[in-house]
């Protein structure tokens, strides 16, 4: 039986993984913001925590709690997280804290609070939610791309770091899940900041509240896949999930890989030469 720490099991995406890591038989402490949540057959084997990431210090303080619950943490998935879409030049300090406080340091601090734990028990998993946005951003998006591929650095970083142990690190890019992500609840009229009067920011702000609730992506089958990764001996450093996430990649890809052919003469000219 794993014990699970998972932040923002509320709603969405956290609420999934929570559901089918119960339904798996193993234990879990999740954190909500306020209130509870509603899980059915979960007994004694759930234990929530109330905590808001973007306080100083939250992070790192419901990472210890969570440890003292069963002594033992065996799969980290930091989940909890928002987005903040809009023209660069409109965003202000404030969204940039707050959003770099939830969607990045919180993890960051989740990580170096268990790792000293997990190397002594040998073994653990690290999953963290990250973004197609951070691996193949878009207009409208900058500071959210910003901070998931903060995550998608660190984390192939740690994962290198971890090397020849047991405890390994994924992070895991969703393409668009129905969940409440685009919603009022989680990004309300504060966070859909003004447009750049019908350019391609205006475009993209657009389409993103006409995708919302009728996404491609169904997070109970990402929960059970990110249930199956956690049980996996070797797991992958980066995860896509959704048909969605990969074809914006693999485009991205193509696109990066024509762009260094083009000004691979130039890359090159910047080495110390023998002239
Ligand atoms: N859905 C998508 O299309 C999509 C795509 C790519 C990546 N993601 C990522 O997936 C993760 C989950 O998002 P979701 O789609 O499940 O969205 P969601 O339905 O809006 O759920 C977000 C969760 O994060 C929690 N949260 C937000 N701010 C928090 C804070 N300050 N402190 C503690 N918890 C906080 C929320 O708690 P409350 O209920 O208290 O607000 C909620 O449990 C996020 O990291 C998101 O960036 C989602």
């Amino acid at each position: 039986m794993k014990v699970w720490f998972i932040t923002g099991v509320s709603r969405g995406l956290g609420n999934a993984i929570a559901v089918a890591a119960l339904a798996a038989g193993d234990q879990v402490i999740g954190t909500v913001r306020k209130g509870s949540a509603a899980f059915e057959n979960a007994g004694d084997r759930l234990h929530l925590l109330t905590v808001d990431l973007a306080k100083p210090g939250a992070a790192e303080a419901a990472a210890r709690q969570a440890l003292s619950v069963h002594g033992k943490i065996d799969v980290v998935v930091n989940n909890a997280g928002f987005g903040v879409i809009g023209a660069l030049d409109d965003l202000t300090d404030d969204q940039l804290e707050v959003l770099f406080e939830v969607d990045v340091f919180a993890g960051i601090q989740i990580c170096r609070t268990l790792l000293p734990h997990m190397r002594a028990q040998g073994a653990g998993r690290i999953l963290n939610i990250t973004s197609v946005a951070g691996r193949a951003p878009g207009a409208a998006t900058a500071a959210y791309a910003a901070a998931k591929a903060a995550v998608e650095g660190f984390s192939a970083a740690l994962a290198a770091e971890l090397d020849g142990t047991d405890i390994h690190v994924t992070a895991i890019a969703p393409g668009q899940f129905r969940t409440d992500f685009l919603d009022n609840a989680t990004m309300p009229e504060d966070r859909q900041v003004g447009a750049d009067q019908g350019g391609a920011t205006a475009k993209a702000l657009s389409s993103l509240r006409q995708i919302n609730q009728r996404q491609l992506g169904d997070p109970t089958r990402a929960a059970s896949v990110i249930v199956r990764l956690a049980q996996a001996a070797n797991p992958p450093t980066h995860l896509l999930l959704g048909t969605d996430a990969l074809n914006r990649v693999l485009q991205q890809r193509d696109r990066m890989d024509a762009e260094m052919k083009a000004w691979e003469a130039q890359t090159r000219s910047t080495d110390f030469g023998e002239d």
